[in-house]
């Protein structure tokens, strides 16, 4: 990763550097042959008036001296030829006079034109660049002024621009691999302190880490990592909580039956009525444990089984009168009277019948187990005004729960006074069944409470729209 993002910045670099000067070279030397021209130009001129003006006065003309006089002024070569290509004088080289030439810049002179060519120097052997105008007459003869100007100044700005750019770049790509380096190690760095972190996950060590300094998306990744983390580690403690709760709940009665199995089998003069008083308690216990177990794989199969597959449509009439049914005998025990008000529709929602039913009778049950005798339970079942959600209520006028309990009262095991609850016969696990069988029928639960005045539990689900089922 580090190399990668190293390599790309050097790449990038190396392109854009490259692109750039080659761009700036190009102008820049455009703009010195345009400089060089204009100078030739300029300076052709300037002879060709000087040469027209002393012409008109003498017909005979030392070009020799004539040109050494330029040629004191002005820094480029200058030649002198007549129109049929002879030179006839040089300001440098005067081996070349009377010689016979095909210079393409005379020939278009001699054409009227304005000559211009690049080529090496016969006797400089320098690349240059020449210029010639059209001829002027002096005398009898016509005179074509020829001038000189050295590309090598251009070619050696060339080698100054890019040993210059090269440098440039070399220094451009070193401090970007150090700022580079630097900046790639704050970015790496939570990334390899996360994924240490997760590693340790996987060996069970649940570990939140250290939130970088940036805003970016590391400290968004770190923040859910922790979460995680904290999610997991209570999950964790939640399980080791269960299972301690379990082993407990289970040794309560078995300890209490090996105890009366004891007494049993070590007492010689123990009465027949004593005996079946034992096996009454010991029928109590085996019970609860009964119960217990029972309890516990309805928890498991609501948390393992995707419920919401299962679900149909029910009605919650029926499964409010059916579970009164079955509670009647219980509540007659203690005279308590279950009012069921349903509202005038036949409300419908989708769901596991059965597990309704086991909920309602759960929070029934509870209501009767923590009431005095005589204390009525209401139980109503309507639709939200808007229709946007089913609700049934369930209240009773009992002992209440005390508002530290209220939170914790659906967790597994949970009961607000143990001693009472378990003299009721209780496990503890009724209410966290419940919630969690109206969770997998996306319901909600909440339960609200005062102490010595009562509880009322209210679930709620969402509305089937009719029309879709009529
Ligand atoms: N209607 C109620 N009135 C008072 N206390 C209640 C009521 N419902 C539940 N509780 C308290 O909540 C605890 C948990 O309820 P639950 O999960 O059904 O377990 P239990 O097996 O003890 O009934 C009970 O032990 C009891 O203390
Ligand atoms: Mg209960």
């Amino acid at each position: 990763m580090k190399r990668k993002i190293l390599i790309m910045i050097t790449v990038i670099l190396i392109l854009a550097g490259t692109l750039t000067s080659l761009v700036a070279y190009n102008m820049l030397r455009d703009f010195r042959e345009k400089a060089l021209y204009d100078r030739l130009y300029s300076n052709v001129s300037l002879i060709n008036e000087t040469i027209e003006i002393i012409g008109k006065n003498d017909s005979y003309i030392n070009y020799f001296s004539l040109i050494q006089k330029f040629s004191g002024r002005i820094e480029d070569r200058i030649t002198f030829f007549d129109t049929e290509g002879n030179a006839l004088a040089d300001s440098r080289n005067n081996s070349i006079i009377l010689k016979k030439y095909d210079f393409p810049e005379v020939r278009s002179a001699s054409s009227g034109y304005l000559g211009t060519s690049k080529h090496i120097s016969y006797d400089s052997g320098k690349y240059s660049f020449f210029m010639a105008t059209p001829s002027v007459a002096v005398g009898e003869k016509n005179i074509i002024v020829r001038i000189e100007g050295n590309l090598d100044e251009v070619s050696s700005f060339r080698s100054i621009f890019f040993s210059n750019m090269l440098k440039a770049l070399l220094i451009g790509i070193c401090i970007s691999i150090v700022i580079g380096m630097i900046y790639v190690h704050r970015v790496i760095k939570p990334i390899n302190t996360l994924s240490k972190a997760t590693k340790k996950v996987g060996k069970g060590k649940f570990q939140t880490i250290e939130l970088p300094k940036s805003k970016d998306e590391i400290r968004h990744l770190t923040e859910d990592f922790n979460k995680m983390i904290n999610d997991l580690e209570k999950l964790e403690k939640m399980r080791s909580e269960f299972v301690t709760n379990v082993s407990h709940e289970f040794r309560t009665p078995l300890t209490s039956i090996m105890g009366f199995v004891e007494t049993i089998k070590y007492s010689d003069d123990i009465s027949e009525m004593e005996i079946q008083k034992i096996m009454n308690i010991m029928e109590v216990e085996i019970e609860r444990l009964n119960r217990l177990i029972n309890n516990l794989l309805t928890l498991s199969e609501i948390e393992n089984i995707d419920m919401s597959k299962e679900n149909q449509l029910i009605s919650i009439e029926q499964c409010i009168h059916q579970s009164k049914e079955i509670l009647k005998p219980l509540a007659m025990k203690k005279n308590i009277k279950l009012n069921y008000n349903p509202s005038n529709s036949n409300l419908q929602i989708m769901g596991n019948s059965d597990r309704l039913k086991e909920c309602i009778i759960n929070i029934i049950e509870n209501s009767i187990k923590y009431s005095e005798d005589n204390m009525d339970i209401d139980i109503n079942s309507f639709e939200l005004d808007d229709l946007s959600k089913v609700i049934i209520e369930i209240k009773d006028n009992g002992i209440g729960i005390p508002e530290e309990d209220l939170k914790r009262i659906t967790e597994r095991f949970y009961r607000v006074n143990k001693s009472r609850s378990r003299n009721t016969g209780g496990t503890g696990l009724g209410l966290s069944i419940v919630k969690h069988s109206i969770r997998s029928m996306n319901g909600e639960i909440d339960i609200q409470s005062k102490v010595g005045q009562g509880t009322k539990t209210i679930l709620k689900f969402d509305c089937i729209k009719k029309s879709s089922y009529t």
